[in-house]
């Protein structure tokens, strides 16, 4: 989605303006532009396209600014071009803005702006932004240091929907403000400088000090100062908090792409995500959550509530919850679950599960069920994200900076912390057999080497990825919990090989979608539940005569002669078998889309993270 990035400090701008959206590439997007204020007048320069065509447009190496907004665009009202790319300026140019989010009410404000003479020169929401600060600072009869401010907090209580927004005025050359509702901002700070961006990754590489903004606190910065208002313009303190993430691991360490680092990555997320939660010898530790077994026993019901992926890892974890604590889980998408008036109250836990923090349905879903009465979880892989500054508690992944736009990583941490969360629950409400207990801990504390063997399996997923890279349809089958694991690895090879593929659960298969099976068609079953195995090899059976080719992921004991490829993996409990099943599913997708000469990170129409509902 939109990505922004602001400077002010004593250095050209344009330079880190440019290298803070190439590193904000990966959020997906659709043109690129930045303003800088040049001998006290704004220039404005922008282009449909690649972050690379703005660097290359004539004059750029000649901004000499040392104050500026930048702003990858992802079109949602009116199509990629230059006319709609940010940043827009208000009809005297007098202020330029760039805008991440959506305004909801934009057409009431363009009617009334145009009444008051204002004309508009794109199709976007935005640009009623710079027009009404036009017209709140023209009306202020006030000539204080805080005009300008004023201007910009008037014109956002007009404004319906969300947004993240820098502004800069030629009238004010050492300022910039800023404001976030509902849509991700960052600002980190230097002594003589500040950078802000629409995540942490993009301006790493300058400070580990930021300041996390909470929804309409507005920022007045200077090169040195950064001050911050509530609604009513009173000033209020900000304590900034230190980001432990490093530079390398927000940049390709050798590899090819993000993704592959990313799945390489996976023994370590996971072991920096089970830190010091659990032991086998002592009882689960989660320093930031204080749950009793009074309100733990109240509880009769539990939802997770995700998108995508994340969705993926709450399903792959509903078991192991109803298990150990004996709860009933309802795993729902988060864009269905806030219009389907789910049934929660003051009995009900809800938890919220987003790599990012600012996936939008998400942020909605956690807000209706507070309102609702619900006690609220938030489980995020980036520390202060707008889902953790929502939520009664919130917990998170280790995972560090996931850039490659299909998750993985994120997906096997998140897995991984369900489960701890589980047993936690577990050992507050003793109501489950320990050594079940016991077995999950341990399997848990084996999985990063467990993660390391199953990454072994590369050359040859590489190989068959060679084969069957032109095939047009797939299937996924599994049944229990590695049906859940067919849903994911099917999402992953749509998302960047462009396959069309399906999951099933593989008992379904008969009512239907055998049909679609005729000679040559790829079918991928992953195998774990040793109860289930005989069930689904009867089901691969009837694809095999009827032609498929046949990929199999198994830990368990099978006569491998009558498949064309079988992946073994290391055994483990059932409950986190997907955190291994899912690593050749990851590492196809991925061969495949490098096969085709896909651009694996960046996968067309995708956005990494979806801050728009
Ligand atoms: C987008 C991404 C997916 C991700 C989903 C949820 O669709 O492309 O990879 O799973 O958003 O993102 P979140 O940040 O909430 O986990």
């Amino acid at each position: 989605m939109c990505g922004i990035v602001g400077y002010i400090g004593n250095k050209k701008a344009c330079p880190i303006l440019i290298a803070g959206l190439s590193r904000l590439e990966y959020r997906g997007y659709d043109s690129a532009g930045i303003s800088t204020i040049e001998k006290n007048d704004l220039s404005i320069m922008k282009d449909k396209g690649r972050v690379k065509n703005l660097s290359n447009l004539e004059g750029i190496d000649n901004l000499e600014g040392t104050i500026g907004i930048a702003h990858t665009r992802w079109a949602t009202h009116g199509k990629p071009c230059k006319e709609n790319s940010h940043p827009h300026q208000d009809n005297s140019k007098t202020f330029s803005i760039v805008h991440n989010g959506i305004i909801e009410n934009y057409n009431e404000l363009r009617t009334f702006l145009t009444e008051k003479g204002y004309t508009f020169y794109s199709e976007t929401d935005t640009e009623v932004i710079p027009n009404l600060i036009h017209y709140y600072y023209s009306k202020d009869s006030q000539n204080d240091d805080l005009k300008f401010l004023r201007a910009v907090k008037n014109t956002c209580a007009d404004l319906k929907g969300s947004f993240a927004i820098e502004a800069i005025s030629k009238l004010y050359p050492n300022n910039m403000i800023v404001v976030r509702k509902d849509s991700p901002l960052v600002i980190g700070t230097c002594e003589d400088e500040k950078y802000l961006a629409s995540d942490i990754p993009a301006i790493l590489s300058y400070t580990k000090d930021f300041y996390l903004l909470d929804d309409l606190e507005f920022v007045v910065l200077t090169r040195n100062s950064a001050k911050f208002y509530n609604q009513d313009l009173e000033e209020i303190t900000k304590d900034t908090q230190t980001i432990e993430w490093n530079m390398s691991s927000a940049e390709k360490d050798g590899f090819d792409d993000f993704m592959l680092k990313e799945i390489n990555e996976q023994p370590t997320a996971i072991r920096e995500t089970i830190g010091a939660r659990i032991s086998l010898n002592s009882k689960c530790q989660f320093d930031e959550l204080s749950f009793t077994k009074d309100y733990l026993s109240s509880i009769n019901k539990i939802y997770i509530v995700a998108c995508g992926t994340a969705m993926h890892a709450g399903l792959s974890c509903k078991n192991a919850i109803e298990k150990l604590c004996k709860i009933p889980v309802e795993v729902d998408i988060a864009s269905e679950f806030r219009y389907r008036s789910p049934i929660i109250d003051e009995k009900t836990l809800c938890i919220f599960i987003s790599q990012s923090g600012e996936t939008a349905d998400t942020i909605a879903a956690l807000k209706l069920s507070k309102e609702s009465g619900a006690k609220t979880l938030a489980i995020s892989n980036v520390i202060g994200s707008s889902i953790t500054r929502e939520a009664d508690y919130s917990i998170y992944t280790h995972a560090g900076p996931e850039i490659a736009v299909a998750s993985t990583k994120a997906y096997t941490s998140q897995v991984v912390l369900l489960n701890i969360l589980a047993i936690y629950f577990a050992e507050i409400l003793e109501v489950c057999d320990e050594n079940l207990i016991i077995n999950l801990k341990q399997n848990i504390l084996e999985l990063p080497k467990k993660v390391e063997e199953a990454l072994k399996c590369t050359d040859i997923i590489k190989d068959f990825a060679k084969q069957i890279y032109l095939e047009k349809d797939m299937f996924f089958l599994g049944r229990g919990i590695d049906e859940t694991v067919a849903r994911e690895g099917s999402l992953k090879m749509k998302e960047i090989s462009y396959i069309h593929s399906e999951s099933y659960a593989a008992g379904e298969l008969k009512h239907g979608p055998i049909a679609l099976i005729e000679n040559g068609i790829t079918v991928i079953s992953i195998l774990t539940d040793e109860n289930l195995v005989k069930k689904t090899i009867s089901n691969i059976q009837e694809v095999i005569t009827r032609g498929a080719k046949t990929l199999v992921i198994t830990n368990q004991n099978i006569d491998k002669t009558m498949f064309d490829l079988v992946i073994n993996l290391p055994k483990t409990s059932s409950f986190v078998s997907p955190i291994l099943s899912i690593i050749p599913l990851q590492l196809l997708s991925y061969y495949i889309s490098k096969e085709k000469g896909l651009d694996v990170d960046k996968p067309r129409n995708l956005a990494k993270s979806v801050t728009v509902e």
